[in-house]
């Protein structure tokens, strides 16, 4: 299959490359295409075999349930069971925008892409390329984010080509994404709210609308604590095996550098110079940081580079999401 890529301006989305995605949903194809969190894989959420499709060329478990994205509170509201208050609230103040919540499904919802679950996880985009797609379709759009399965997330077209080229139809390449993160994902089927995933929506937003939200911590998961199916393991992670050290890694870079390694740095604050080093010292306001997070994980995954050092953020909640991505991308190595 070739991909096609179309440019496409990110504030004001040219209607002949809408028009073009627009028809390839309705023919059953896979686009990708750019939201404010990453670029999200795209297929008609109502047309089974364009869902099992994300799933092939992904390389996604079937077990492993999709987001689906839609235009209006209408439109979601359709394509559930039940619509608790707390829904009704934090659609109110967090949509459009990176909060996807997740509530018991209707039978409109096809079982591919639940993964047979009861429940689906619904969210509004506010990138207006993902608006537009949504609006000129009429169409809700199942859309994991457009990487291999557990792989990292692309911010940019060319990650996703990196990843997808020859195994969809079309990129839709509308530049950087702004957030850099994905959605927070929110179980609202009781009350208080669970926290599966953190994104770029925090649990002290969620509070301030709701009062509470439940946030797993650490030791709860190790015990394996209902989470997000696509949270279990390894996941959000380069080639090049990742190292994440609490406090000051100097000690460990330096250690690696001595046995010979080449070394990239993602550091927070403090740097070191040295030949066999790439450093890359980002941001230390957790919006900024996540934004340059996925870029710069691209950057030093080209293959030049026997590890990646993180020196991990603090363990404040303002960093909950960049901890947990960076903690999951170290797993298995
Ligand atoms: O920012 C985002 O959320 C991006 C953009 C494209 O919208 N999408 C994204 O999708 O990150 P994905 O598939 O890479 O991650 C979705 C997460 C997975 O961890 C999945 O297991 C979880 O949401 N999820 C989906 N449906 C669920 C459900 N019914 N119950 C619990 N978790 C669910
Ligand atoms: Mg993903």
């Amino acid at each position: 299959m070739k991909t096609t890529v179309l440019k496409i301006d990110s504030a004001k989305p040219d209607f002949n490359a809408i028009t073009t995605a627009v028809s390839i949903l309705q023919q059953g194809g896979l686009i990708a295409f750019p939201t404010e969190t990453v670029y999200g894989l795209g297929a008609n959420a109502f047309d089974e075999a364009a869902v099992r499709r994300i799933f092939e060329a992904k390389g996604r478990p079937p077990r492993n349930p999709l987001i689906v994205h839609v235009s209006t509170v209408d439109a979601a509201r359709q394509l559930a069971d039940e619509w608790p208050d707390s829904a009704m609230q934090l659609c109110d103040q967090l949509w459009p925008g990176p909060l996807t919540i997740v509530v018991t499904k209707s039978d409109a919802v096809p079982d591919v892409v639940t993964a047979r679950g009861s429940t689906v996880a619904i969210r509004i985009p506010s990138h207006p390329v993902a608006l537009k797609l949504l609006t000129e379709s009429g169409l809700p759009i199942a859309a994991p984010s457009a990487n291999r399965s557990s792989g990292l997330s692309p911010t940019q077209a060319e990650h996703v080509l990196r990843d997808l080229d020859g195994r969809i139809d079309l990129v839709l390449d509308g530049g950087q994404t702004s957030g850099g993160l994905e959605s927070t994902v929110l179980d609202v089927t009781s009350y208080p709210p669970r926290l599966l995933r953190p994104g770029l929506v925090s649990p002290e937003q969620i509070r301030e609308i709701v009062g509470s939200v439940i946030v797993p911590s650490a030791e709860m998961e190790s015990e394996g604590t209902l989470r997000s199916p696509g949270m279990l393991g390894k996941h959000y992670s380069p080639r090049t095996p990742v190292i994440c050290v609490e406090g000051d890694a100097t000690p460990e870079v330096v250690r690696l550098l001595s046995a010979g390694l080449s070394i990239g740095w993602l550091a927070f604050g403090k740097e070191l110079a040295c030949d066999r080093l790439e450093i890359i010292t980002l941001s230390d306001d957790p919006r900024e940081y996540s934004q340059g997070l996925y870029a710069s994980l691209h950057e030093l995954d080209g293959g030049r580079l026997d590890r990646i050092v993180v020196s991990l953020p603090p363990a404040t909640e303002d960093w909950l999401a960049v901890r947990d991505r960076l903690q999951r991308a170290s797993l298995g190595y």
